[in-house]
């Protein structure tokens, strides 16, 4: 059985990083350890770690991905909740038989090497929760 192993991150969607930074990283004293395009998802992100976990700064780099359809519905705020797994085919596999619908049919591997995929909210209770193998 595939299993849940931590918190991976916290995301938060806003429309400007730098203007974010004002508070997460100068006023709270959080280190900026990443800032980076991600092409394939059409977001500017930025990783704050803390406490073994992280805050991800989510931004829409245009104007009709989800992200930029959220954030224009909605505005900035709490955009999902990551969690890491030690074998995320397994938990897709486990989560489709439950009949969770999920966002991505097959997991993504982002530009560090990093297997994610996404799980809707319809299933979750409203939160958009995103999957991590490292
Ligand atoms: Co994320």
């Amino acid at each position: 059985m595939p299993k849940i192993t931590k918190i991976n991150h916290i995301a938060v969607a806003v429309s400007d990083i730098e203007s974010s930074l004002a508070f997460w990283r100068d006023a709270l004293g959080l280190e900026l350890a990443e800032l980076r395009d991600v092409p394939a998802e059409s977001a500017q992100i930025a990783f704050l770690p803390v406490g073994g976990t992280e805050v991800e700064l989510v931004r829409p780099t245009t104007d009709d991905s989800g992200l930029a359809k959220y954030l224009a519905k909605r505005g900035e705020g709490m955009h999902h909740l990551c969690l890491e797994t030690d074998d995320i085919e397994a938990m897709m596999i486990q989560l489709k038989e439950k009949g969770v619908q999920l966002i991505n049919e097959f997991p993504r591997t982002g530009a560090d090497g990093k297997k994610y995929a996404f799980i809707h909210p319809k299933s979750t209770g409203g939160v958009l929760v995103e999957l991590y193998q490292l």
